[in-house]
């Protein structure tokens, strides 16, 4: 993978090797006190090695554990941190460095931003979603009572150090994981960035260091415009709608789907909406079935009321009714689009006869 030079960048987040980057600069500023390391069993045994020898100011850092997967964005997970953090009288001027995927970012994120009202903790995204998405935009969060994310705040990271030497580490359907959403911010973006995906054979292969960099920084642009989420951070959401949905409900099944893969889906089905309520082209509808099909094999709950149902606790609804972020094209996308069952419907059906 190509080299990616620091310059150009937003000053919370650097892109490039995290050994010559302003990380062990900005530990020095915690030497006197704590530093916390959460990581799950694969960043543990993948990537902690590497950073606490590479960095002496972490040789004492205390080590946190917790499972890998989305089932971790817990309360219960969330209490045994705050009783860790608490046991080592962590303070303020303490730091917790996030260590992993999207799930350590989201949970070290939220547990930081509550923990005596918040101390600084730093991201190092280790996975593609993680680089893309979850690791930066200040949000993070817990599932709750089966919904995603449900409990989280917008906490800006101290900073956030992308370093794609990581992926190196990643398993394919890894890889997976994060091209979903790179495809996502491509479709509401940027046409350009999804002409090159649409090239794209094997992703491990073939993805470069610029791709990734031009998708963290669709987002950046996207959030600096609307940091809180009040407009245009929605079209972020593109195939979230129904991608959490599909998410939640399989999470309770013996089969998880990853969140990439459910958020693949679900732009599939928002796609195919797209195509009924905000002005997307045939041709454009096709190219996005077949992407996404080539890529995710399809997964869709028989039980479209189900779904239906869980999508009434999504963040964007609003007077009762679901508002869905919608393509008006391939690189444009227009948020709060009221959709109704009826139209759901038709959409979940034509997508389901593709099976
Ligand atoms: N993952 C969507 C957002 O950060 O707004």
């Amino acid at each position: 993978m190509d080299a990616i030079s620091f310059s150009d960048q937003s000053p919370s987040i650097e892109i490039g090797p995290i050994s010559t980057s302003s990380f062990p600069n900005l530990l020095k500023g915690y030497e006197q006190g704590k530093i916390a390391i959460l990581v799950d069993e694969n960043t543990h045994y993948h990537c902690l090695e590497f950073l606490i020898t590479t960095f002496d100011t972490l040789r004492e850092a205390e080590i946190i554990e917790v499972p890998s997967g989305e089932q971790s964005k817990d309360l219960a997970i969330c209490t045994q941190l705050w009783h860790s953090l608490t046991e080592s009288n962590f303070g303020r001027h303490d730091l917790l460095i996030n260590l992993g995927g999207g799930v350590v970012s989201d949970l070290g994120g939220f547990v930081a931003s509550v923990y005596k009202r918040g101390i600084p903790f730093i991201n190092v995204p280790t996975s593609l979603l993680g680089m893309l998405d979850a690791a930066i935009g200040s949000k993070n969060g817990i599932d709750f009572l089966g919904f995603k994310n449900q409990l989280g705040s917008f906490t800006p990271a101290l900073r956030t150090f992308v370093d794609v030497n990581w992926l190196h580490t990643l398993p394919q359907k890894e890889w997976l994981n994060g091209y979903a959403e790179l495809l996502k911010h491509s479709l509401i973006y940027d046409a350009i960035l999804w002409e090159e995906l649409l090239l794209i054979d094997t992703i491990e292969k073939e993805l470069t260091a610029a791709q990734i960099k031009r998708g963290i920084d669709i987002k950046n642009e996207i959030v600096a415009q609307d940091p809180l989420e009040k407009g245009l951070r929605k079209i972020l959401n593109f195939g979230h709608t129904i991608g959490h949905a599909i998410e939640a409900y399989y999470l309770e099944t013996d089969k998880p789907l990853s969140h990439g893969h459910a958020v693949a889906i679900g732009m599939l089905l928002e796609a195919h909406l797209s195509l009924q309520l905000s002005g997307l082209q045939l041709s454009d509808f096709q190219q996005i079935k077949e992407v996404v099909l080539n890529k995710f094999s399809l997964h869709l709950p028989s039980d479209k009321s189900l779904i239906w149902q869980l999508m009434q606790h999504d963040k964007k609804n609003r007077e009762g009714q679901i508002r869905m972020s919608l393509l008006a094209a391939v690189g444009e996308c227009k948020f709060d689009q009221h959709v109704k069952f009826v139209e759901f419907e038709q959409a979940y059906d034509s997508i389901a006869a593709l099976k």
